[in-house]
Order: C-alpha cells, then structure tokens, then sequence
C-alpha cells in the first residue's frame, strides 16, 4: 500500500498540538506493518537545511495560485526517520518562526495562499518522484483543499485516476475560513463554491472543501465521530457531516510508546514501571522542588495540567474551581501557552495560592514529561475534545486523569467512579464547576487509600494505547477505499 501523508506540522520538524504527534507516529506505525508511506510537508526554519540533511528533488516548480505563479523546490530528509520525508520549500511563505499565527498580528494574511499553493503542490511532487500513491491521507484544513483538486483536476490524469483521498479531521473547530473573494486563489470551478461544495455562509471553507469531496473522512475517536454529527457539536458542518456519516469513521488515536514511557525516559530523573513504582515518588519530589513548592505542601496530591490554554480545552472551569480546589489540599502546576487573558488569570492565581500553584508559560517538552512522570493526576476538563493524547500520556505514568467525557476523553478514559474494578481515571458529565469539583474528589478519596490508588494507577499504567492497533483500523479503512 502506498501512502502519502500531507500534513502542516510534524515531529520533530514542527509542532504546535497533537496533529504533530500524529502525524509523525502513524506513518511510522503504518511503515512498521508493511506500507510504503511518505510524509510531505512545508519547509519551516526549524529544519535543518545542510546538505547532509536535505537532498533536492526538484526545483522551480510552477504552482499557480489565483493570477500568480509561484515556483516551489521539493526537497526530501535525509536525516534519521523510519519513512522517507519530503518537504515543499516556498520561503516566501513558510520561512516564519511561527506556523500559522503572528505572536501580535494574529492569523497571518496569507494563510489562504499558503497552504492553496502547499495542497496543490502534492501533485507535482508524486509525479516528479514518479511515485503516485494508492491513498492521499490529509489532516486538517490546511491540506483539506487538496481533496477538492483531486475530484475536480488530478482524477482526470490517467496516472491519478485511481487514487483516493482520506481527510482526517483533528478539529472542527479550526475550518480554515477566508472572505468569498479568496474563491479565485483556489483555481476550483465555480461549482465547487456551492452549499454542498466549499461555500460556507458566504465564505470559503476549505475544511468544508475536504469534507465534500474526500471519498471518505475520519477523526481521531470514535465518540468524537458521533459527536459532530450534532448541530451542539458539528460547529456549523453537522449538517453536511450527516449526509456524509456513511464515509465517516472514528479512530482512536495511539500514542508514542518508546517516546513516552516511564521506564526509558531520558527527561526524568527516575525510571519507572507498573510493577516498580518507587521511581515515581523520586519524579514527584523532583518536580515539587523545581517549580519551588515549599516543603510544607510537598506531602500533597499534586495536580497538573500540559495544555494550550485555550476556550477548548475548560482552562477557565479550573479557574473558576480554583478556591475550592485549594480547600481541598491540593498543588496545581500548569504548562502551557494560549490566550493571553488565560495566562494572566493563571498568573493571578498563582500570586493568590503562592505556595499551591506553580505556573509555567512556556512550550517545554523535557517539563511536560517530568510533569507527567510526577504529577498524582492530570486535569483534562476540555469542553470538546477529539481526542487528546495527554489522558494517555497520564495513564502510561501512572497519573490519574480527571476528564470532562467527551470524544476521546471518553473513549480513552474508564471512570473508576463508576466502575471501580476496571476504573483508569475520572470522569465527570456536565460541564459545570461542580461536577469537575465532585471527580476530584473522588479521586482524592481513592488517593487516600493507598491500595485503591495504586491499583488503579497500575490499571492505567498497563492500558494498552500503542499505534499498531490504530494502524490496523487505517489499513482495513485504506483497503475498503480502495474496493470502492
Ligand atoms: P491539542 O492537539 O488539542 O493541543 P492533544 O492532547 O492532542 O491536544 O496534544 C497536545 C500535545 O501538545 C501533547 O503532545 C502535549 O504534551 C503537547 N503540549 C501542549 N502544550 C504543551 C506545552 N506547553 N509544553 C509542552 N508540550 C505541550
Ligand atoms: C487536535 C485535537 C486533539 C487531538 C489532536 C491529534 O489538536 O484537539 O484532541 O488529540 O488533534 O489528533
């Protein structure tokens, strides 16, 4: 089978949320059990440019955009990886310290054009590696677009005709909107800017171009894949998604389980197992004395949060929970960047709770593993979430996750509430203050009993969240696509 993965971020090369995680472990999952995948993406200054890194494929080539022409070179990783990799070099566009947003100005201006001129060039690499895949798999609307090019353009290439494309959804939320007047930089007839096409309330909607007019589409749970057929959920594509839910399917995400994992993790300072857990109380302390809680607290359930601070993601409801949360004796430390207005109130609380909460804001990825080898529990109260790859994370070191259930979170996540036998975390049902107040507490009952709490940490540290399982369900979804 092969399969060319397109995609606007990456580990290692660019990350800004889990899209980039995904997007560099299934391919390895997908290779691991047998296909031919590639992985193509933009070329951002985090990459490294010398020659022992990167080879040219071709250059100067002609990517029309609206009335421009813009020439792009095609590069290909010759550094480690377990797949070949090829980047679309357009400087002009992608050389910015930041993928898609300006730190002051916001969204940049350009965003249409750059990822019209990264979705159409998909074509012109295959045909310049002289390698046409049997699937196109995108990711998110920034590539959705391309969906849209191979049902009006690339299938009437004999050499394309049987080649279909995936688009995975990793948010909703994030359409890719741009004024009706960007339609003309598409280079789509004017049939595609139709209700049933790319039109969105009198803008174009490139997500929506991807949902149209991929042969079939996904999103990375299974609940999340039911959610958004909801108008509450469906963020405006409810509608459109219903008529398309014959071609929707939810996969669960995996997780890296060689990056992440306790036993062999080079960030933190103590190894650790399911069977071994000493290691873990060694992490705890370690954490506490960096981020500098005083020692009297240092005995004390410590909660922590790794996340953009985001509307998503329910930043706010720990804010609002916040002076009941320290009531209970509970450390806070949260990791993250977002919204400016979030991170000034976290800040606030911190110089309100000095010696409870610690704040960091910053993009760290050593910190977030030492979080997470020695946090008690993870918070998660995401009002919405597709997937989630932290819950899973938590669960791997043997950190509780209290979770809002919803789209993976749920799936991901067994309420031990409800279930203590086969419980791995928390979960709460409403999204209110006091049912997140009423998980955490049970969850501080369970971790006042210590044979409860170390049952159940054994419980989620030996959940299985491996990509081979997530791979398998792609392949089966790859092959079917391909019978059609
Ligand atoms: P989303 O993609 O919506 O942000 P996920 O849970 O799928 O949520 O993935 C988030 C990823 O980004 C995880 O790998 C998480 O560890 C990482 N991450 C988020 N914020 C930070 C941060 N401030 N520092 C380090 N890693 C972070
Ligand atoms: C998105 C979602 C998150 C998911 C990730 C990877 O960023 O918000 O829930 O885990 O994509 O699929």
């Amino acid at each position: 089978l092969k399969i060319l993965f397109c995609a606007s971020e990456a580990i290692p090369f660019a990350k800004t949320g889990g899209l980039a995680d995904v997007a560099a472990s299934l391919p390895e999952a997908l290779s691991a059990q047998g296909c031919d995948v590639r992985l193509f993406l933009p070329l951002y200054p985090s990459v490294e440019r010398t020659p022992d890194a990167l080879k040219v494929v071709a250059e100067w080539i002609p990517i029309s955009v609206g009335v421009h022409t813009y020439h792009v070179h095609f590069w290909q990783w010759l550094g480690p990886s377990p797949y070949p990799v090829y980047f679309m070099e357009k400087d002009e566009f992608f050389h910015r310290p930041h993928l898609y947003v300006h730190p002051l100005r916001g969204d940049y201006e350009d965003n249409a054009e750059r990822f019209i001129t990264f979705s159409r060039s998909l074509y012109a690499l295959c045909k310049h590696l002289d390698w046409i895949p049997h699937i196109v798999h995108l990711h998110d609307w920034q590539t959705a677009c391309a969906a849209a090019y191979h049902y009006f353009h690339w299938r009437y290439d004999a050499a394309f005709s049987r080649v279909r494309t995936l688009l995975t959804i990793h948010n909703l939320a994030h359409q890719g909107l741009f004024p009706e007047s960007y339609f003309g930089l598409t280079g789509l007839p004017l049939e595609a800017y139709t209700i049933e096409g790319m039109e969105f309330f009198g803008q174009c909607n490139f997500l929506k171009a991807g949902i149209a007019y991929s042969d079939r589409i996904s999103t990375v749970s299974p609940k999340y894949a039911r959610e958004i057929l909801d108008p509450k959920q469906g963020f405006g594509l409810d509608g459109l998604l219903r008529r398309r839910r014959n071609d929707l399917i939810g996969i669960l995400n995996g997780i890296d389980t060689t990056r992440w994992n306790p036993s062999h993790d080079p960030y933190i300072p103590a190894p650790f197992d399911a069977e071994q857990l000493d290691g873990k109380r060694v992490c705890k302390e370690k954490v506490l004395e960096e981020l500098e809680f005083p020692a009297s607290v240092r005995q004390d359930p410590l909660c922590v949060v790794v996340s953009r601070l985001v509307h998503q993601k329910g930043i706010d409801l720990i804010l609002e929970a916040l002076d009941d949360m320290m009531e209970l004796s509970v450390c806070l430390a949260v990791l993250g960047t977002g919204d400016p207005h979030l991170e000034r109130l976290l800040l606030q609380a911190q110089s309100r709770h000095s010696d409870r909460i610690r704040v960091v804001l910053d993009f760290d990825e050593a910190l977030a593993h030492r979080l997470e080898a020695g946090a008690d529990i993870f918070l998660m109260p995401s009002r919405y979430e597709p997937c989630g790859l932290n819950q899973m994370y938590s669960m791997r070191y043997g950190t509780i996750p209290i979770v809002t259930a919803t789209g993976g979170l749920d799936d991901s996540v067994v309420d031990a509430a409800q279930n203590p036998q086969m419980g791995t975390g928390f979960k709460f049902y409403e999204h209110t203050k006091e049912a997140f107040l009423e998980a955490l507490k049970a969850a501080l009952e369970a971790y006042r009993d210590s044979e409860t709490w170390r049952r159940l940490r054994q419980r989620a540290m030996r959940e299985d969240f491996s990509w081979p399982r997530a791979a398998r369900s792609y392949m089966a979804l790859y092959e079917e696509m391909l019978g059609d």
